[in-house]
């Protein structure tokens, strides 16, 4: 077994920390979470969410965390030589192209998202909303997003960057988070200071934070946990392949949590930033994804030196965003350096082109082919559904299956090295019986089985 990776590791425990929040902490925490949270009738869908992320998500992160710093290369090539060592079958590696796939899936209308982000910097900052009312807002979403060749500059323009930084390695990875991460938190709590100053403050608490269960449905379940997968970047090898270049000393419990605490933190943030202006505005909690780009610039347009502070957020957004989506395609870009002997820079300009041209799909689904529906849904639903409800929670338990059940104890022990063997046996006991269990019930009741 390789004991240390060809495309070098992360210098400190910092780095990785702030390698993985950034891989986590991204449109998931920001745009997704609020506006599903509306969809879905808010307390009761935080609470599951907050549930999941507690006894599937984290369990399940420092598995994958695991797997990848004990095979040290690409999720393909990983699980192949972890079931080798395993005495599995090598069909596990599939799990590492799964994850490849939903990769593509998610970066393609990911990045599409990221450039509306990039657009409203644009927009903020040359001061198109101040003093503008909510429906003049909701109105200037509306035309920006009915223009596809606009989205499709900002989608082209969010890929090139972003294989910038995947095409300069961990080092390129590195120094991009360091300074992001902690301006982020800043902005978003004096988001939530204005909110708190201005908006419906305790209308929006209770409407996060009171569950009512008869608002929550099973496929508002499958969404909570869905997210909660997604938001934590869990079951496509993104934190994986984060993990094959951690240094072997640095202790993985406690950075998973340290990691997941800062992912829910923000989502919270963001979460009490924004109802606040929905409901002080009479606006649509479940308005769906243009939720935050209808309701946050009301507060920037009407709040003192708003322009500023907007601007800074949206491109707090962006950067947010970009860190994330380096790690949606790093598991296939290395996975091109160790299998097809292709330099980064190539690897990073096929995989970014195949990327782009799906995330046309999602540009089209704004707009033109806003109408052509599948039982409900456009392109973009499709996609975001299929990743996130499906096959993330499905290569997560996977991966908590092949920890549990095909890996030696002793494998999984000296590996992530925790405090205590109660704390070990109690993780094992998580990864073993709870997480698919849960995963697998919740599946079956969003298909109305059970
Ligand atoms: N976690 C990211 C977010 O919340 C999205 C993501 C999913 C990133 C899967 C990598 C892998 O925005």
């Amino acid at each position: 077994m390789k004991k240390t990776s060809q495309h070098g590791e992360w210098s400190s425990r910092l780095a990785f920390v702030l390698a993985a929040s950034g891989s986590a902490v991204g449109l998931g925490n920001i745009w997704k979470f609020p506006y599903i949270t509306g969809e879905n009738g808010g307390g009761a869908f935080v609470l599951v969410y907050l549930v999941c992320i507690l006894v599937i998500g984290i369990p399940i992160m420092m598995a994958e965390i695991m797997l990848g710093r004990r095979g040290r290369q690409s999720p393909v090539n990983t699980m192949r030589d972890l079931a080798k060592e395993a005495g599995g079958s090598r069909f596990w590696s599939l799990l590492g192209w799964l994850g490849v796939v939903a990769g593509f899936l998610i970066l393609s209308y990911y990045s599409v998202i990221a450039g509306w982000a990039m657009a409203y910097v644009v927009r903020v900052g040359s001061g198109v909303f101040d003093g503008v009312t909510a429906d003049g807002v909701s109105s200037i979403f509306g035309q920006f997003v009915a223009d596809p060749e606009k989205l499709l500059a900002w989608h082209s323009l969010f890929m090139i960057l972003t294989m910038l930084v995947v095409a300069r390695g961990v080092k390129g990875l590195e120094r991009t988070v360091k300074f992001l991460m902690p301006a982020l938190l800043m902005i978003l709590i004096l988001l939530v200071v204005y909110a708190m100053d201005q908006g419906s403050f305790q209308q929006a608490v209770s409407f996060l934070f009171e569950a009512d269960f008869s608002k929550i449905t099973s496929d508002g379940i499958l969404t909570a946990m869905g997210h909660a997968f997604f938001t934590l970047s869990l079951g496509m090898g993104a934190i994986m392949v984060y993990g094959a270049y951690l240094p072997s000393n640095i202790s993985i419990g406690s950075t998973t949590v340290i990691i997941a605490l800062a992912d829910t933190a923000v989502a919270l943030l963001a979460g009490l930033a924004i109802f606040p202006i929905v409901f002080a505005n009479g606006l649509e909690p479940g308005s769906g994804p243009g939720l935050i780009f209808q309701t946050l610039p009301i507060a920037f347009g009407h709040m003192a030196f708003g322009s500023i502070f907007g601007t800074l957020f949206f491109v707090l957004l962006f950067f947010a965003a970009w860190t994330s989506s380096i790690s949606l395609i790093e598991p296939a870009v290395a996975w091109l350096v160790e299998n097809k002997n292709m330099s980064r820079m190539r690897a990073c300009i096929w995989s970014g082109l195949v990327t782009w041209f799906v995330g046309i799909g999602t540009v089209l689904s704004f707009n033109i082919a806003a109408d052509l529906t599948l039982f409900g849904k456009t392109f973009f639903d499709i996609l975001d559904y299929l990743t996130a409800n499906i096959m993330l929670p499905l290569c997560g338990i996977c991966i908590a299956i092949f920890a549990g059940w095909v890996m030696s104890k002793e494998a999984t022990s000296d590996e992530l090295n925790l405090k205590s063997p109660l704390l070990h046996t109690s993780w094992l006991f998580l990864v073993k019986f709870v997480c698919p269990l849960a995963v697998v019930i919740v599946f079956l009741k969003a298909i109305s089985v059970i």
